[in-house]
Formats: structure tokens, sequence, C-alpha cells
């Protein structure tokens, strides 16, 4: 039997299905310094991704289509049709290519929506090595940058899914070590309510705090923020209820928001300190969605 309970070999040939994680996205900073004539914002953030994240299983069809199926946690909150960032993706890709197969996607959503993890940037840059494998093509990094752009800010860095600082709107990536951030026990908190990124951009107060010095954790943790934490306060009080829960765990490295919000998460010395404060705040808040997780290797 295949891991999925299925069998492989029905009728046909059927290719065996490809998996790909689309890692969760963290912001362990985000600096806003300028708007720009284009409306977007210019950044400078330190990504970090999870090493869990939605799920994006696919097979290849001989009939161009792309066929989207959604279920998992937060499947519900999605639409499977042509504004879906993993169909968009591969229309994208297709296009790009000149490709006459198409693809039959099963997306698993465990990842909260409009959340500031990058939810459907992280679906749409694995949608795209997920089909790259499936139409077995090699694509220049460059292009799969230009495609991945295209679809949001965030889905060039998502494409790698590695600790990387990212500057201009998303495009500028440059991978970035800091000790003690890899395999870090990592703690990601939401108190359940959706924020729009574009608002909460709207809603910064246009004054730059200044450059982000990524070089250590200490300084990641005393003297980079997140220039996005007071819009999205004012829009969603209760990430503020979130912030102050994280604060007072034990062996807490740094907590902070993430990307837009509202989820937050917070870094630990330990795995038995970051079970301990998962426990705490399921707890404390049982509508709350908690995941435990840790900082994705290179
Ligand atoms: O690029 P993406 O479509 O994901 O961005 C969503 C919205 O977030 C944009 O329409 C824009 O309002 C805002 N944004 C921004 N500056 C960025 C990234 C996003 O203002 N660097």
């Amino acid at each position: 039997p295949h891991p999925d309970g299925k069998m492989d070999a029905q009728i046909g040939l059927v290719d065996a299905p490809v998996t790909e994680i689309a890692y969760a996205k963290v912001n362990v900073a985000l600096h806003v310094r300028a708007r720009r004539d284009d409306g977007y914002h210019a950044l400078e953030s330190l990504f970090v991704f999870a090493e869990h994240g939605d799920r994006l299983q696919g097979q290849a069809t001989d009939d161009g289509a792309i066929d989207l199926a959604i279920d998992g946690p937060f499947g519900a909150a999605l639409g499977a049709d042509a504004d879906n960032l993993v169909v968009r993706a591969a229309r994208a890709l297709q296009a790009y290519l000149g490709e006459q197969r198409g693809a039959a996607i099963r997306l698993t959503k465990y990842l909260p929506v409009a959340s500031g993890i990058g939810g459907g940037s992280a679906d749409a840059a694995a949608t795209l090595r997920l089909l790259a494998q499936l139409w077995d093509v090699r694509i220049e990094a460059g292009e799969l940058a230009g495609l991945a752009l295209d679809l949001g800010s965030d889905v060039p860095a998502c494409v790698a899914s590695v600790t990387q600082m990212v500057g201009g709107r998303g495009e500028r990536l440059a991978r970035h070590a800091v000790d003690g951030l890899e395999g870090c026990p990592m703690l990601l908190v939401n108190p359940g309510v959706g924020v729009s990124t574009a608002q909460i951009f709207a809603g910064w107060d246009r004054v730059d705090r200044g450059p982000l010095d990524g070089s250590s954790l200490e300084a990641l943790r005393d003297g980079a923020r997140n220039d996005l934490e007071a819009p999205a306060l004012a829009i969603a009080p209760v990430i503020g209820d979130v912030l102050a829960m994280l604060a007072v765990q034990e062996d807490l490295l740094l907590a902070r928001m993430s990307g837009s919000g509202a989820t937050c998460f917070a870094l630990f010395r330990s795995d038995r300190a970051l079970a301990a404060a998962a426990q705490a705040v399921r707890q404390a808040n049982p509508g709350w969605w908690v995941m435990e997780t840790r900082i994705r290797s290179a």
C-alpha cells in the first residue's frame, strides 16, 4: 500500500503522487523603511521557515487542466477557484513553459489563512516546486524568481524556504545564518483573527526607524522590531494579548508578531520550554491556534 493508504497502480499508468510541504514563513524582524511610489513598501526582513506547513500532493495529467482540491483544518476558509494562489502559480508556470500537461493537486491546509505566516505565498512557491518535479522541468533560478514575485512579494523567499535576509518589496534575497537560529524550537500562536496585509501596511505611520541588524540573536531581540506590530495592534488588539502571554514564558529567546499578523511567534531555549509554553497557551486560550515547530535548517 502507498503511504496514503491508496494503491499506486490501479488502471493505466498513473505516476505516484509527489508531495511538497509549504513551510510556514516567519519574519523574525520586519523593518519598513519607506513607502514606494508603486504602493508597495521597501522592507528589510529576516525570514525563517518552520519545519511544518501546508501539504501539497500532485499528479501530472494529460489534459492540461489544473484541478485543485482543498482539505485540512483551514481548508474551508479557501476557495479552489482561479484566484487561489495554487491555481495561479500552476497557470503561470504552465504558460511560461508552454506546458501541455496539467496537474491534479490536493492542498491540505494546516496553516491559518491571512495570518502573517505566508500560507498563500508558501502554497504558491510549493506549487512551483511540485510542478517542476511533476513535469520534470528545470527552470533557471532568475526566471523562477520572476514568476514567483508576480504571485506575491513573499513568494520568491518561499521558493527556497531557508533563512534569508529579504529586501526590496521581497525580491532581494540573501541567504543569512544567525548563530542559534537553525533548529531553534518555535511556537506559533494565532488568536483566530484574519487581517488584511494591505490594510496593515496602509496603517504604517511612515516613520523610518532605521535598518535591520541581523548579526546575532541578541541584535534581533534587542535592536530589531516588526514595524507592522503597531498598525496590526490598532486593528486587532487581541494581538497584544498573544504577545503578553508569550512574553512571560520561561526560557524565551524572543517573541514577536510575524509579517502583518496576527500570528505571533516565540523562540525557546529548549524543546521542554516550547512544550510547556504550548500547553500554557492552549490551556489559557482554547480557541487560539497553536503550533509547535522548529526553525528549518538550510
Ligand atoms: O505582494 P502581495 O500581493 O503579497 O502583497 C499584498 C499587499 O501587501 C500589497 O497589495 C501591498 O498593499 C502590501 N505590501 C506592501 N509592501 C510589500 C509587500 C506587500 O505594501 N513589500
